[in-house]
């Protein structure tokens, strides 16, 4: 395992070659959707904080494909989310596999205890982060999906959370002020590995970047500045 003090090493090392290595950014993650979870699964991602653009139908589908910029600097080639119908042939496999999780008990089992591990530590689980500027950002932005997930919200049932990986208590009396008073630390919380990182962890039904039979994990960050003492 990477210790803090050989990561940062590892950073170190890295920014010193930046000027000279060439250009290359994470350009997208596309995400499918069930027919008929398109508005529903817009609307989770927008609840991120994130600015969608319907794009309308896709290519031979009644259902919209939606694009979503991360942040004011994405643009169609970085830092962006593609929201697309799933294929005819991955909803074909998908029946195919619930009817064969339903009719065998040890598949089943063995998919219930993933999940289960994926609801305790879902970093160790298909999922990708979010970063936010400021904890303020983030907290308005998972208040919102926590609300619209909740009994009687417009996304009911659909996105969840999954668990909360805060930092190292003591390490920033600050950090731990905020933290006091905010809704999003529960008992079931965990550390971060980064003493002054933030984890919150959701899980949906409404999209997925891989089978939606399993579900999507996603993750929002925050990582509080480190004070000189720190
Ligand atoms: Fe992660």
């Amino acid at each position: 395992m990477m210790t803090s003090t050989s990561a940062q090493a590892v950073l170190a090392a890295r920014m010193g070659r930046r000027p000279d290595a060439p250009a290359r950014n994470l350009a997208h993650v596309a995400l499918v959707y069930r027919p008929g979870d398109g508005p529903a699964a817009a609307e989770l991602l927008g609840l991120f904080a994130f600015e969608l653009v319907d794009m309308g139908p896709h290519r031979e589908t009644d259902e919209h494909w939606y694009s979503v910029f991360v942040d004011a600097g994405s643009t169609f080639e970085d830092n962006l989310v593609y929201l697309i119908p799933a294929s005819p042939a991955q909803l074909a496999l998908e029946s195919h596999i619930a009817r064969t999780r339903g009719a065998d008990p040890e598949l089943d089992a063995a998919w219930s205890a993933f999940d289960g591990f994926s609801a305790g530590d879902p970093e160790r689980s298909f999922h990708f982060g979010f970063t936010y500027g400021s904890f303020d950002e983030l907290e308005t932005a998972a208040r919102a999906v926590l609300a619209a997930g909740a009994p009687g919200g417009s996304l009911a049932g659909r996105v969840w959370k999954r668990n909360v990986f805060r930092p190292t208590p003591g390490f920033d009396p600050a950090i731990d002020e905020r933290l006091a008073g905010s809704p999003l630390v529960a008992d079931d919380d965990r550390r971060c590995l980064a003493p002054n990182g933030f984890q919150l962890w959701f899980g949906t039904d409404l999209l997925a970047s891989n089978l939606l039979a399993v579900g999507q994990v996603l993750e929002m960050d925050h990582v509080f500045p480190r004070h000189p003492a720190g």
